[in-house]
């Protein structure tokens, strides 16, 4: 049976079954990359929500923060004719897999559930294909966070910088004081991760939007990513000698433990205070990295493969159904760090983190200033990710200049298109 027919096949019984009262014995085997101590948290909520409706869970973790190596299994498994029924996945990935025919439908659910009416247009764009929903988002991360401790901080007389004159002061008197400023992990994700939210800041909206999103060559040569690169330059001078291949929990542990003064993460970081018992406002500080007023966004959703099976196919329902129900979309997104896909879930539960990632959502969107991640898969993906996050990476783990990283973003992202 080809993939396209089984395609056929799966997508049929999964509306059927999405219709229709369980009657099989709900089973998922999900693919994940959420084992640090918030994700893992998090996962586990979705894991008993499901048990709870008599759903059978087959857990497939790869560790790997930011999910790269957890991508490669799912390629293996799908070539291998053997796709997990749920799979963690984002952006423009979900469009290529919706393409190759490898997904299933979600409208039955999508219709029941009202989709259309909880979801901000940001987010149906994700995980829409032709019009049809063919995954359901569980969160929106914002990437562009400072993560501080202001006792740390307090030692040499700061608080949180609000510019990036500002964070190189910073950062300078705690050096000067034999403190670590930035707490960092060396991977090619997490430095492109900080990498974005300068280009944001020192370029601003517009700037990342051309460079980023739209790839302007003008942009991406232009003076202005010099000007990136430079603040990268000094930020790598900010970070302590074992940064290489930590982990990003690691590093938020730095700052958790005053090891560090601060880290620039996505809110997956607050996942792991949370996890710890820390107190935003109190234990650790949250505010945005200095820009005019960008949201670099970052969401979560699972895709539904086609599988046979009747218990698989009753599993996938369940699990689309669940996710976007209210309780569920308040008791992850407490656990994980992130805010609730749908915009209906009461904010009680919330801390003034998420209060502030979920205002300053709604704005952007008003004020046109709502980015997709590029080192999250949103903006960009496959190749072109790659390319940056590659020359991103290269220029942070050596001495190469501004100019030469410039050039070399240029050709490689000329060539990744
Ligand atoms: C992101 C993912 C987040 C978080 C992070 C670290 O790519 O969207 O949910 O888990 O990686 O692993």
């Amino acid at each position: 049976m080809t993939l396209i027919s089984k395609t056929l096949v799966g997508a049929l019984a999964l509306t059927t079954a999405l219709a229709a009262p369980l009657k099989a014995d709900p089973t998922a085997e999900v693919l994940h990359y959420w084992t640090s101590g918030g994700e893992a948290q998090a996962v586990k909520a979705l894991q008993e929500a499901f048990a709870a409706r008599g759903g059978s869970w087959v857990d497939a973790p790869v560790a790997g923060g930011g999910g790269d190596a957890q991508a490669a299994v799912l390629r293996a498994r799908v070539l291998a004719g053997d796709p997990p029924a749920a799979v963690q996945i984002k952006g423009p990935n979900i469009q290529e897999w919706a393409e190759a025919g490898a997904l299933g439908d979600l409208s039955a659910v999508a219709t029941a559930q009202n989709w259309d009416a909880v979801l901000p247009a940001a987010i149906q764009d994700i995980v829409k294909y032709e019009g049809n929903y063919v995954a359901v988002p569980v969160n929106v991360h914002r990437v562009d966070w400072i993560w501080a401790n202001p006792e740390v901080l307090a030692k040499v007389g700061a608080t949180v910088p609000t510019t990036w004159d500002e964070f190189n002061e910073t950062a300078d008197k705690l050096l000067a004081a034999g403190i670590i400023p930035l707490a960092h992990g060396g991977q090619p994700w997490q430095d492109a991760t900080v990498f974005e939210t300068v280009v944001l800041g020192i370029g601003g909206v517009d700037f990342y939007r051309k460079a980023l999103v739209e790839l302007d060559m003008d942009a991406l040569g232009s003076d202005t990513m010099v000007a990136v690169f430079d603040q990268m330059r000094k930020m790598r001078g900010y970070v302590d000698p074992d940064f290489p291949g930590r982990d990003w929990n690691l590093a938020t542990a730095m700052v958790m433990r005053g090891e560090a003064a601060m880290q620039i993460m996505g809110d997956w970081a607050k996942g792991e205070f949370a996890a710890a018992g820390k107190v935003p406002g109190v234990d650790y500080i949250c505010a945005s990295t200095p820009s005019e007023n960008g949201y670099l966004l970052n969401s979560d959703s699972f895709a539904m493969f086609n599988v046979s099976g009747e218990d698989n196919v009753e599993g996938q329902a369940l699990l689309a159904e669940l996710i976007l129900g209210t309780d569920f979309q308040e008791t992850f997104n407490v656990l994980k760090g992130s805010i609730p896909a749908r915009t209906d879930v009461p904010r009680d539960s919330f801390d003034d983190c998420a209060i502030k990632s979920m205002d300053d959502m709604v704005s952007a969107a008003e004020g046109n200033t709502l980015l997709g991640s590029m080192a999250h898969e949103i903006a960009q993906a496959g190749a072109v990710r790659g390319a940056f996050i590659d020359v991103a990476t290269a220029h942070f783990n050596s001495d190469m200049s501004s100019a030469d990283a410039v050039a070399q973003l240029v050709d490689a992202i000329k060539l990744a298109q």
